[in-house]
């Protein structure tokens, strides 16, 4: 039986295993997924144990996603531009990181047709998904990406990264087409975002949070008469191309997988 694990910390409202054992299962595949919580001096050792084929594949998540690229042997291009890991696998008996996050971002707005080229992009946050952000948003030739981050040099950072994009100080809202939601803001339900958007309308407000399902942030821009998308989309598309690299079957998304994430 092959063996897969998501990795973080804190890893137990990862909905991960619920959706890649709905799909091995629907496959018919000799497999299992599963958490796991590590702390950082653990990540040499499980990547060892990828090397020792005793897993199969890895996915990352907060806080790892970064930390675990000492100890890989190779990256694919879209892991090397974002420093940014995902999904692991052995090929040729080398530890490989990928980034899937990419296309889960790229994927979710094709799905709901919204066209990036030449909007301006204003992101909230600096934390590690926006690397695979801004490498989607500049792939769909976005015109400006501006971020915003509480702690500014975390946002300075990136443009490391990532000449082209404008940082500005919390606070600071600039013109924008479309705003993501990419801090931990809204992860608890009464969580509140302290910048008032309430003279924004016609946008288009995208929360890389999914559960909730409605953050407050959504539903005030809502209100506000905008349009909006959470990061279920995102979430299941990353999950799915990760799927995919290692069983080599383009799984389905289908009405049942998205309501597993709303149960
Ligand atoms: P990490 O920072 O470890 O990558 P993350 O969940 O990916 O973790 O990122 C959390 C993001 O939410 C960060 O951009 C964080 O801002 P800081 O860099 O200043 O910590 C942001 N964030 C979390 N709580 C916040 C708050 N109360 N106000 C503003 N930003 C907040």
């Amino acid at each position: 039986m092959k063996k897969y694990f998501v990795i973080g910390n804190p890893i137990e409202h990862s909905f991960s295993p619920k959706l890649h054992n709905y799909w091995i299962k629907e496959n018919n595949l000799d497999s299992v997924y599963e958490k796991k919580k590590l702390n950082l001096d653990q990540l040499e050792n499980i990547i060892l144990e990828i090397k020792q084929k005793k897993i199969n594949g890895i996915n990352v998540t907060v806080p790892f996603k970064q930390e675990i690229i000492k100890y890989l042997d190779k990256l694919s291009p879209e892991a090397t531009a974002t420093q940014s890991v995902n999904t692991i696998y052995l090929d040729n008996n080398l530890a490989v990181g990928h980034n899937t996050d990419i296309a889960g971002f790229t994927l979710s707005l094709k799905k709901i047709n919204f066209n990036i080229m030449n909007k301006k992009i204003f992101i909230l946050g600096a934390g590690g998904v926006v690397p695979s952000i801004v490498y989607s948003l500049n792939k769909m030739k976005a015109l400006q990406i501006t971020i915003c981050n509480r702690t500014k040099e975390k946002a300075d950072n990136l443009k490391k990264l990532f000449s082209n994009i404008k940082i500005v100080k919390w606070g600071e809202i600039p013109e924008f087409d479309m705003i993501i939601n990419a801090t931990s803001i809204g992860l608890n339900n009464e969580d509140d975002i302290n910048l008032d958007f309430s003279n924004i309308k016609n946008k288009f407000f995208y929360d890389v949070i999914y559960n909730p399902h409605e953050t407050n942030f959504l539903k005030k821009a809502k209100n506000y008469g905008n349009k909006i998308s959470n990061g279920e989309m995102m979430f299941i598309y990353q999950a799915s191309a990760a799927f995919n690299l290692w069983h080599k079957v383009q799984p389905k998304i289908g009405d049942e997988v998205i309501k597993l994430l709303n149960r």
